[in-house]
């Protein structure tokens, strides 16, 4: 193996879910995202040296910090046994529904391989990026996936075979709003119901094969008609939603298709045609949150087909 000194990834954020597709689609997008560091240290396994722009609020013990979990499963896999260190630059915000958690496992897992002089494919570090997300969220691929192959996923497990890439509509933009309220994402999954009606089964189902049907058409009406027929995570989740109900009238009258929760929230994505239409949509949503004295940040962008990167590799 050819070990480097030091390596550098970048993680995008996700929109975990597409609304009706609870824990199996997901959508990434290229910024914000997470940077993780890395370099070779003479303690075994990996530990976190320094995290940026988390307000202190993430934990360094190396089997909760999602980043550390992830580094350490890659070491594992390729049977390394000298130290990592990482430093965590966050560029997501916390409990905010963008995959914060994804990206730095990600980040982590492609940087440690870098590191390593990359033995293992983009696929072969889903399972140890999936490691990091499971010790804080759940093991669920939905934001993991989406993050480290970019573009728009079906996953339906962790193989090869259960990564399924869907066209992304040329037509398709997104207006994103994130209230400055955290929500936990173990907080948001344990309001969910452990069983549901066989007619709900049937509705649900339904609607996650509408939008698997609407992006292979390339039609944004249908896809945000489908997204938005969920009837069994969101009116579970919605309480936790600053302004659901409202955002969504804003959203709409400003133009956009559609708005669901983007993860497990607070982030609201909103899903449009044209570019123009995102942006106002974007601004909308953003001046009726401070109108109601909630501080908000907004941004218009478009699915990117591009995963997380390693950004540089020192020799
Ligand atoms: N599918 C997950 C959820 C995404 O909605 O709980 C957040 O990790």
């Amino acid at each position: 193996m050819t070990m480097n000194t030091r390596a550098e990834a970048f993680a995008p954020a996700t929109v975990a879910n597409l609304g009706v597709g609870f824990d199996i689609l997901g959508l990434a997008i290229s910024e914000p995202g997470d940077t993780v560091r890395v370099e070779w240290t003479d303690a075994p396994g990996a530990h976190v040296a320094r995290i940026e722009g988390d307000g202190g609020l993430l934990p360094l013990d190396p089997e909760k910090n999602t980043a550390c979990v992830a580094a350490n499963s890659v070491l594992n896999l390729l049977d390394v046994k000298q130290g990592v260190s990482i430093t965590l630059l966050k560029g997501l915000p916390l409990a905010s529904g963008l995959g914060s958690s994804s990206a730095s496992a990600v980040a982590a897992a492609l940087a440690v391989n870098a590191l390593c002089g990359s033995p293992l494919s983009t696929m072969e570090l889903l399972p140890a990026a999936l490691d990091g997300e499971a010790a804080v969220s759940g093991r669920h691929a939905d934001n993991v996936a989406p993050c480290l192959f970019g573009g728009i996923t079906l996953v339906t497990g962790i193989e090869a075979d259960d990564i399924h890439r869907l066209p992304i509509p040329e037509a398709l933009y997104l207006a994103l709003v994130t209230p400055d309220v955290p929500v936990p994402t173990a907080l948001a999954r344990s309001v969910l119901p452990d069983s549901i009606s066989l007619r709900d089964m049937v509705a649900q189902t339904g609607g996650v094969a509408r939008v698997v049907d609407a992006l292979y058409r390339g039609d944004v009406a249908a896809l945000a008609c489908a997204m938005e027929s969920d009837r069994v995570v969101e009116p579970a989740r919605a309480h936790l939603m600053p302004m659901l109900v409202e955002m969504r009238a804003v959203a709409r009258s400003a133009g956009a298709l559609g708005l669901v929760i983007s993860g497990a929230g607070p982030t609201l994505c909103a899903i449009c045609d044209a570019a123009k239409t995102a942006e106002r949509v974007a601004g909308a949503m953003q001046a009726a949150y401070e109108q109601a004295g909630i501080a908000a940040v907004s941004r218009h962008t478009r699915v990117s087909e591009t995963g997380a990167k390693v950004l540089q590799i020192d020799a």
